[in-house]
């Protein structure tokens, strides 16, 4: 990760660590699929080493614990304040960026949900895992894809994720390594009785919408009219979700 960006990143989930659990509804949905997809794939009950990374406050980690027996899991988030979903899961704690520790040795599970998008090359990351699992082991990840607050996009801010990034694209940074054995998309469209309710659900999961920097009021007044008039109906306007997601097994 850009050494601008994971301070920021950081600082923005510290932010909104308390209110994130609730107004993710999203995630939750992605997380509650990525586990469903992983034991339907065939993955097996129970798991020596496990490791997560970007658990937040423990949307996947509580499903995978309770779906799956795992003797040592290790979870990871920039954000410290994630030590205390991991303390709530008895897992080991690893604070700082993904991309730079040290992992467990050789786990065979390693999972992480709707935390990828947030690194300028997703693929690195992708691809470190599927050399760092154990022969035999298991990926789950999601991400987000080019639809991601595709609102947002038409209006001038990309809130600020960097790594949106299609189906095709995780497929193709894994299948060196894996047998690809689900590759998952949809879109989903949330509403809200105004855009100053997105830009507050965005703040609460710890997205900034205006990440392009501080807006002066007649700024908000304009990002607000344009919002309302182009992408605004009988049930409010909306924001799209695009969440990606792959599980494979390491070839032996
Ligand atoms: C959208 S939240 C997802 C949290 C949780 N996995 C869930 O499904 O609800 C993204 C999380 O990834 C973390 N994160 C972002 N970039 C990261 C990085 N480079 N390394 C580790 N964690 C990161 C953030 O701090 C945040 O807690």
């Amino acid at each position: 990760m850009s050494r601008d960006l994971a301070p920021r990143v950081q600082r923005s989930f510290s932010r909104s660590y308390s209110s994130y659990d609730d107004a993710a509804s999203q995630q939750a949905w992605i997380a509650n699929r990525l586990v469903q997809d992983l034991r339907d794939s065939g993955a097996p009950e129970r798991f020596d080493v496990a490791f997560e990374m970007g658990c937040g406050t423990g949307h996947l980690t509580r499903r995978l614990c309770s779906n799956f027996e795992m003797r040592a899991l290790t979870v990871n988030d920039l954000s410290p304040e994630a030590a205390r979903a991991a303390k709530a899961a008895g897992a080991t704690f690893l604070c700082g960026d993904a991309l730079q520790m040290d992992w467990p040795e050789k786990p065979q599970l390693i999972a992480s949900a709707s935390m990828i998008q947030w690194l300028p090359d997703p693929a690195r990351l992708l691809q470190r895992a599927a050399r760092a699992l154990a022969p035999g082991g298991w990926l789950a990840i999601s991400g987000f894809g080019p639809e991601q607050y595709r609102e947002l996009a038409h209006l001038g801010s990309h809130a600020g994720a960097p790594g949106l990034q299609s189906l095709a694209d995780m497929a193709a940074a894994l299948k060196d390594e894996l047998d690809v054995f689900v590759t998952g998309e949809r879109i989903r469209e949330m509403h809200f009785p105004t855009p100053r309710c997105v830009l507050d659900h965005l703040r609460k999961t710890g997205v900034n919408g205006k990440a392009q920097g501080v807006w002066s009021k007649s700024r908000l007044a304009q990002f607000s009219a344009d919002y309302s008039q182009r992408f605004g109906g009988p049930a409010g306007v909306t924001l799209t979700y695009h969440p990606v997601w792959i599980i494979g097994q390491k070839r032996n």
